[in-house]
């Protein structure tokens, strides 16, 4: 047979498996794994290189409303040409419901803006903001039906967070239809509480943006949420953890057998609360939540990552840029109570966890793809199409250069933001190539994919949420 691409000669690594063979793709699949494959349109040769499934980022912020005057810096052209350049070949944003809006009209507006525009994959998971009747009834199973397989919920966050009833009711709709919960776990009230008060005491500068998020926040409510989701019987995903309270209650869940799952992010491996000490305006570039807190808790998360407590490592890419207003939108607003929370990582996301985990013998180069691509994929009802390199799959791939050496520098990325959180970091081990569905979309450096060649992809429900039930008798 002749195939339209034969990736040659590169140590192909899986989840669970490392060895050398060539790859034979044809119409945007992996049809064989071997050598002496035949002919080929093109032959890559992967000589010295690691050939890996592509990144599958799956919790992402693109294009999202985030208040009065405030817009995102990226839109689904920028945001999934970044994620190329970083090794991704697979995106999960949100479409995000807010009150009083239809879920489905929210789900057909979000379509309008990727249509036509993306370069990488893109799936959408849901942002539950109004629990109402309706949407908790009619839209929101319908949905699920036809593709829209979990949702995101907000503990905190002012015209999102929705009260412990509220989850109990979106948790009973999980349930019944064989969804999967997201969770952003921190206490409302406390954030609250303390915001007023570090503001009475005069203290607005960015940095206070940490003290007004301290780790009991995250952990009360990381411990709440478990609870309200074992009520229910439901499976959830505690997602962007930032410190080993939080982490401890989800490793407590799973030792008792209950469907808690993790999911970190490169923030809390790499950055602190000290980064924007004495920064003044400037600490906004690092103002996220939840926020980054000490080397003690980076240290934690690597254990997490290490003890299979996540089982995944996503961006949590929120994009601002810092430019003409400081983050800050509308101008006079000096507080950190009005910092739109979230930062960039799209492009950076892979070559962080390669070069701190596996360069520096941390993870294993398996375990490195189960964080950042299988479990994706089977977390979110995508495998095996996606998340792996077998016969069968689609040929979403990317390959690496582990021993090119780079610092990250907001000159060479590819977002829209005019930052990077993650500037100056060196870094050992580069994505060089990046292929969706057998098309190179990111070359030597180049890109080469055609903006509207990424698909949307529905999906199945997530084998862990599966199969639908009833909520437990009382
Ligand atoms: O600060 C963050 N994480 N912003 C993005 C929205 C969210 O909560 O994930
Ligand atoms: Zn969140
Ligand atoms: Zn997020």
């Amino acid at each position: 047979m002749t195939f339209d691409v034969i990736i040659r000669g590169g140590i192909v690594a899986t989840s669970s498996d490392t060895f050398t063979c060539d790859i034979g793709i044809a119409g945007g699949k992996i049809i064989a794994l071997g050598t002496d494959l035949g002919t080929a349109a093109e032959i890559y040769d992967a000589t010295g290189k690691l050939v890996l499934p592509g990144g599958i980022d799956s919790h992402v912020h693109i294009a999202q409303p985030s208040g009065p005057g405030i817009v995102m810096a990226d839109d689904f052209a920028s945001a999934t040409r970044a994620a190329a350049f970083g090794g991704n070949t697979m995106v999960l944003p949100f479409a995000m419901q807010q009150k009083g809006e239809s879920l489905r009209q929210v789900v057909k507006d979000y379509h309008a803006k990727a249509d036509g525009e993306c370069y990488v994959d893109v799936s959408f998971h849901l942002i539950i903001a109004d629990a109402s009747e309706t949407v908790l009834g009619q839209e929101l199973p319908a949905l699920v039906n036809d593709g829209y397989t979990s949702f995101k919920v907000f503990m905190t966050y002012e015209g999102l967070a929705l009260s412990d009833m509220e989850m109990l009711n979106v948790m009973s709709v999980a349930r019944e239809t064989g969804a999967l919960v997201m969770v952003h776990a921190e206490n409302y009230d406390a954030i609250r509480f303390l915001t007023d008060r570090l503001e009475r005491a005069g203290k607005t500068e960015p940095h206070y943006h940490s003290a007004s998020r301290p780790i009991p926040v995250e952990r009360e409510a990381t411990h709440r949420a478990i609870s309200l989701a074992e009520i229910i019987d439901v499976p959830v995903m505690i997602v962007h953890v930032s410190n080993r309270e939080a982490m401890d209650e989800i490793a407590r869940a799973q030792r008792k057998g209950l469907k808690v799952y993790g999911e970190t992010c490169p923030q809390y491996l790499v950055l602190t609360a000290k980064d924007m000490e004495g920064l003044n305006m400037e600490g906004t570039k690092y103002v996220c939540s939840p926020p980054p807190r000490d080397e003690a808790s980076q240290q934690a998360c690597w254990e997490g990552l290490q003890q299979k407590i996540f089982s995944l490592f996503s961006s949590d890419h929120c994009p601002f840029r810092y430019d003409e207003s400081g983050k800050l939108a509308p101008k006079g607003r000096t507080s950190f109570r009005w910092v739109p929370n979230g930062i960039p990582g799209i492009e950076t996301r892979l070559p962080i966890l390669f070069s701190e985990g596996v360069s520096k013998g941390r993870i294993s180069l398996n375990d490195f793809v189960a964080l950042t691509a299988t479990n994706h994929a089977k977390t979110y009802g995508l495998y095996p199409k996606k998340g792996t390199i077998a016969v069968g799959s689609d040929a979403d791939i990317a390959i690496w250069d582990p021993a090119r050496k780079a610092k990250i520098a907001q000159a060479d990325l590819h977002h829209g933001s005019d930052y990077t959180p993650y500037e100056g970091i060196e870094i050992t081990g580069w994505p060089v190539a990046t292929m969706v569905r057998g098309k190179f979309v990111v070359r030597d450096g180049k890109l080469t994919g055609a903006k509207g060649a990424g698909a949307y992809i529905p999906r199945e429900k997530s084998p862990l949420a599966a199969p639908a039930g009833r909520i437990p008798e009382v």
